[in-house]
């Protein structure tokens, strides 16, 4: 037993160290139109036959998605785009040109937001924090990764009976601007220099998970850059990895919008919870923060530059506290265009984008009652999709911390803070 042990754990570690990073040369991205049903089906059955990855599904017909093609099969799917008479453009031409500008000549080791850091870097940026701001943050860990990394995140308060905002980020492991524009955030709560983010510090608690998915966000650093999931197995045969852990949630789960195909980039899991990362989030709400406290609960997500409500499982209701939701999304997304006239737009997942259930936003309200409940997609509309330079988290980083003022200025006019 344990000589077998050992054996699998040097087979493991030995891959390990052969892995090599998955190269993305002359992969393309089209941006799709779609006019009806036929089109999206049979785009949606090319996962398979000719390695077709979704970068953004189309929310309706008329409306476009992205997808990505490897170099061999890019001649197929034109053809086959030309046949069902869609149209299309290629927004990336070389994938792997975008990954690599990505990538740092030199790592600075410190947190800097001129590059994109590793969880490590992250990590010991929030050990830093808790030593030097002793007083105000607190550190917390919800719990082990499947692959036993710790999830961890700050609790930020300045004084005592502050009403909270929770953020989770980076449950998509490649959407790399949401923690690196959480960081900054958590920066700029910390050391505010302007009146209205000293206020929303002072007067606001924030609980800040800049990666939720640490697994898969340590996977697509070291092995493929466009990595979606969490790393759990997720079939018997171990040939599929991974859970959506953003159709994991136990509320509504595997209603619709997501799959309960283990390959499929939105398989929602056995089971509702069923990845150590959701159900010690969910236990960690439920048991360190005191019931009630939590009003606004936020999801960051990249691409597409929405501010999402529930309901995600159904476009025919609307929750009781629609009206609220929207006008303190209208606060948020105002602020925002203020900086660099950047364009959010906010509604309900099931009218603005598609159908969702099992998502954090929509347990956090369904179970939670959090009344202000979100998914916000960060930049950009699909010219760069999840491949945004470096050079762009300032940016967003700023326009998101306007927008959050914006947001919490709102939830009191509307009476929820
Ligand atoms: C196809 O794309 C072209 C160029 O973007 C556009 O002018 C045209 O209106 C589109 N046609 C349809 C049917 O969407
Ligand atoms: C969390 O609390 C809700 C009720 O507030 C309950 O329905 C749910 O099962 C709890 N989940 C966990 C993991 O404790
Ligand atoms: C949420 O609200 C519903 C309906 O008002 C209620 O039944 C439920 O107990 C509430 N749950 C929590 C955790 O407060
Ligand atoms: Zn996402």
């Amino acid at each position: 037993m344990q000589l077998t042990l050992l054996v699998l754990l040097l087979a493991t570690f030995g891959l390990a160290q052969a892995a090599e990073q998955v190269r993305y040369d002359h992969y393309k991205v089209y941006k799709v139109n779609i006019d009806n049903r036929q089109q999206l089906e049979l785009l949606n059955a090319q996962e398979k036959p000719l390695q077709l990855s979704s970068w953004r599904e189309a929310r309706q017909l008329g409306d476009s998605s992205d997808v990505m093609l490897p170099p061999h099969s890019q001649p197929a799917f034109e053809q086959l785009l030309n046949s069902l008479r869609c149209n299309y453009s290629v927004k990336i031409d070389n994938v792997q040109s975008l990954i690599d500008a990505q990538q740092p000549r030199q790592r600075l080791g410190h947190m800097e937001w001129t590059q994109y850091h590793t969880l490590d870097e992250i990590y010991a940026w929030l050990d830093l924090l808790e030593a030097r701001y002793a007083d105000i943050v607190t550190p917390f860990s919800i719990g082990k990764s499947y692959e036993g990394r710790p999830i961890r995140g700050i609790k930020i308060s300045y004084k005592q009976g502050n009403p909270a905002v929770f953020i989770e980020s980076n449950i998509h492991a490649r959407e790399w601007i949401t923690s690196a524009t959480i960081t900054y955030f958590i920066d700029e709560l910390l050391v505010p220099r302007k009146p209205g983010v000293r206020d929303i510090a002072t007067n606001v608690d924030w609980y800040i998970i800049p990666v939720l998915n640490v697994d898969g966000f340590a996977y697509s650093h070291e092995s493929e850059r466009l990595w979606r999931k969490s790393r759990l197995p997720s079939d018997p045969k171990g040939e599929c990895i991974g859970t959506d852990l953003n159709r994991n949630f136990d509320y509504r789960w595997m209603l619709i919008g997501a799959s309960d195909d283990p390959c499929s980039e939105l398989y929602a899991g056995p089971s509702a919870e069923s990845d150590p990362e959701i159900s010690q989030l969910t236990s960690y709400i439920n048991n360190s923060i005191p019931e009630g406290t939590i009003k606004i609960y936020i999801s960051l997500h990249s691409y597409g530059q929405y501010v999402l409500s529930p309901w995600g499982h159904t476009a025919e209701e609307f929750p009781e506290h629609y009206p609220q939701m929207m006008g303190v999304a209208k606060g948020f997304a105002d602020a925002l265009v203020r900086r660099y006239g950047t364009v959010f737009t906010y509604g309900s997942s099931a009218t603005t984008l598609y159908e969702v259930s099992g998502s954090g936003k929509e347990w956090a309200y369904g179970v939670k009652n959090i009344t202000i409940p979100y998914t916000i997609e960060l930049r950009d509309k699909g010219e760069l999709g999840f491949l945004l330079p470096p050079s762009d988290i300032i940016p967003v980083a700023r326009e998101v911390t306007e927008g959050f003022v914006g947001m919490i200025t709102a939830a009191r006019e509307i009476g929820v803070l």
